[in-house]
Order: structure tokens, then sequence, then C-alpha cells
């Protein structure tokens, strides 16, 4: 840790942290995605569109030094953000990395069988954000965001200050509800998101598969908060 200050929570710099945060993003992704061309894809999904697109719903956790090593970035609304990914960073998306090139969309690639073809796909088809099939998750929580820190600066508070910063932007902005979506066997995280107030999607969403509220069909968990 920095010895020249207290790591502190400040508004993200779209600019300055981008490299800082797009590593961060790199570092803290699921196992699935943490190595290879899937990892090299995986911040251009949950994080780059996010500074890009909403700058001031983005905190960054910054060293004391200068440095961001975490962040808590949000689409205050995810319908407007789906239009903004489509009409705006879908164009730039091959002048930033050659990699993301649009795929063939047909067939779906799913998860499992070829992950890059399936990241790939899910970058330009930002409507799964809407989650049509259950409509209410973004009618109730229209927000939503991805929180990642790292591994030196975890379980020190700083996820939550990350959190109540967040929460204060949203309130003031009149904001009724923040959702997300997790990996359902990243198990300390769902820890963190009942210990900082959230609680699961009060709906069975797999049509009764696992009979798990806020379970979906891929095993993710729906996660969300009233503000
Ligand atoms: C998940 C994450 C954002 C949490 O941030 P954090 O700064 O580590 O969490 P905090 O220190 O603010 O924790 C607040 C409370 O949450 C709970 N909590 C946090 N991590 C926990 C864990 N691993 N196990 C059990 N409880 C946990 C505790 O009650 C904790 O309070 P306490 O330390 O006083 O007991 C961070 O650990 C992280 O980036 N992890 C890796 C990436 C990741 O999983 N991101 C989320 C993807 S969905």
């Amino acid at each position: 840790m920095s010895s020249e200050g207290q790591p502190f929570v400040r508004l993200a710099d779209p600019v300055k942290d981008a490299a800082p945060l797009f590593d961060v993003c790199k570092k803290t992704v699921g196992p699935a995605t943490r190595a290879g061309t899937p990892n090299l894809i995986a911040p251009y999904i949950w994080n780059v569109p996010y500074l890009r697109l909403c700058p001031e719903y983005c905190f960054s956790l910054d060293d004391g030094s200068g440095n961001a090593v975490g962040y808590v970035i949000c689409a205050p609304n995810t319908p407007e953000f789906v239009k903004k990914w489509r009409e705006e960073y879908l164009p730039i998306l091959e002048s930033l990395d050659p990699l993301l090139k649009k795929p063939e969309m047909d067939p779906p690639a799913g998860w499992g069988k070829d992950l890059t073809l399936g990241m790939l796909q899910l970058l330009y088809r930002p409507e799964d954000m809407l989650h049509d099939a259950c409509p209410k998750l973004v009618e109730e929580y229209p927000a939503h965001l991805h929180i990642d820190i790292l591994p030196d600066y975890q379980r020190k508070g700083f996820g939550k200050k990350l959190m109540e910063a967040l929460w204060e932007k949203l309130r003031e902005t009149g904001v009724s509800g923040v959702h997300l979506v997790m990996e359902g066997r990243n198990v300390d995280a769902e820890k963190f998101y009942m210990a900082v107030g959230y609680s699961r999607f009060d709906e069975v969403v797999d049509e009764g598969k696992s009979g798990e509220r806020g379970k979906d069909a891929n095993g993710n968990l729906w996660i969300v908060k009233r503000l």
C-alpha cells in the first residue's frame, strides 16, 4: 500500500484512471475470463463503457498517491445506457482494439463452448442488459453496477465506502434502485453484498429450475437494492 497517504474514494477520472481501472478489471474478473483472449475482452464489457458513457457515476479507490486500485462503476438508467452503448460505443470498438471486430452473431455461442465468441457476441448485444424475460428487474432497479478492488485493498472496508459514494450520487439523482448480476459461484462477493445491504431479487427467474430466488438460468445471481 502507498506510504504517501491513506486510500480514499473519489470520483473516477475517465482519462487518467482508464488504464489502471482496465487493469483492475483484468485482474479481478472470474476464473473463466482470467486468462487468454477472454481476459483481453473482459474490460471492454465490464469496465470501459461505464467510464466512457457515464463517468459521473463511476468512483475510484485511490491508493493515496493518485493511483486507482479499485472501482465501482454504474449506469444510472440501464435502458438509456443500452441505447448509448449501441449508438456511441459499438461504432468505436474496433478502433479501441482490432480484436473487438463484430463477430457472427448467429448461432449464439453461449458461455461454455467458445468463450471468446460468446464474449464478443455479448459486447455487440447490449440489449441483454434489459433482461427482457423479466423486465421487472430493470423497472424496479433501473441502475446497475460493477465493483472490483485489487487484492491488497480488499477486506479493508473500501468496498462499502465505494458503495456509499455511489448510493449518495444515485439518490441525489432520484434513482429508485440499483441491481447487479454476479457469478453464482463467487460466494465471497455475495457475502459482501448481503453485508452492505443488498438482497437477492425476490423472484424465481429460471423458470423454477433452481427454485432459488434471483438465480437465472446461467447460474448468475441477481442482486438488488432500493435507494
Ligand atoms: C467483493 C469486493 C468488491 C468487496 O469489497 P471489500 O472492500 O473487500 O469489502 P469490505 O471490506 O468493504 O467488506 C464489507 C463487509 O462485507 C463482508 N465481506 C466482504 N468480503 C467478504 C468475504 N470475502 N467473506 C465474508 N464477508 C465478506 C464483511 O461483512 C465486511 O465487513 P467486515 O470486514 O467488517 O466483516 C472485493 O472484495 C473485490 O473486489 N473482490 C474481487 C472481485 C469481485 O468479486 N468483485 C465482485 C464481482 S460481482
